[in-house]
């Protein structure tokens, strides 16, 4: 049994398909790379497995249950955890306090709660913000931020919409050796990412969406090399610049 699954996934709003008739599965373990050009239906696809939208054809089932009908809350009281495109911590409040909020999922006791998001923000690399406003860590802290919080509801699966975008190349590194760091410890991913070098470091998997259709899926070099793809997606330069690799 897959993980996560969407089985024939069709997501339409008002004339437009931004989901149409995809399917793929992420395994326990798996670190799964979601690429695909801007529009391409990527984060609909994590607000549908997350229960933010709910599919207009077909189903989406999550470590043994069928999902697309539940409601966000329930869908992470079951394991599946997101992060946002566009980070929103909540501004005003300390660091700790943003990744309490997730932690409550588990704890009943608010010093349960403290103690947990210590520990998240300790794994993240963040325990010396714990009191610092959210609004005023730099993007990368935000960005970690965002996947602490996301942790920190102990997930089985981990779903990160472009937590390395607008980063340089050494906080680019360090979210790379966080994901794969997070995947040792048992919690499986699925990641949208723009940063080709780096999602193709990082996954052991590919699937690419093109208008709302699943285009490749398979591992980094051979998603690399299909044609389709590069024509859709990764351009010539792409391939031309990574064909020995
Ligand atoms: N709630 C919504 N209502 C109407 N249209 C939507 C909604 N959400 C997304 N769309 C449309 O669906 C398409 C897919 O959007 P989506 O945000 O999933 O793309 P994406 O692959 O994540 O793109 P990007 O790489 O730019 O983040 C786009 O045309 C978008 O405008
Ligand atoms: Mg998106």
């Amino acid at each position: 049994m897959s993980l996560l699954e969407y089985k024939n996934v069709t997501m339409q709003f008002g004339g437009l398909r931004a989901t149409d008739d995809v399917s793929f599965k992420v395994e326990t373990g798996e670190i799964v790379g979601l690429i695909g050009p801007n529009g391409a239906g990527k984060t609909t696809l994590f607000a549908l497995a997350s229960g933010f939208l709910h599919p207009t054809k077909g189903e989406i089932w999550f470590d043994g249950r069928r999902v697309d009908r539940l409601a966000p809350p329930d869908i992470c009281e079951a394991g599946l955890a997101r992060t946002y495109q566009i980070v929103r911590p909540f501004g005003e409040m300390t660091v700790l306090e943003n990744v309490m909020i997730g932690a409550f999922l588990h704890c009943r006791a608010r010093s349960d709660a403290e103690e947990m998001a210590a520990q998240v923000l300790e794994r993240v690399g963040l325990a010396s913000r714990s009191s610092q406003i959210a609004r005023t860590l730099t993007l990368a802290g935000r960005k970690r931020l965002e996947v602490a919080k996301a942790l920190a509801t102990k997930p089985k699966l981990l779903l990160l919409d472009e937590v390395m975008a607008g980063l340089n190349t050494v906080e680019t590194d360090q979210m790379l050796e966080l994901i794969h760091s997070v995947r040792a410890d048992g919690v499986s991913v699925l990641v949208i990412e723009h940063n080709m070098q780096a999602i193709m470091r990082l996954s052991d998997r590919i699937v690419v969406i093109h208008h709302g259709q699943k285009i490749g899926d398979g591992d980094p070099s051979a998603v690399a090399s299909d044609p389709d793809v590069v024509a859709a997606y990764l351009g010539e330069s792409y391939q031309g610049k990574h064909a020995n690799a």
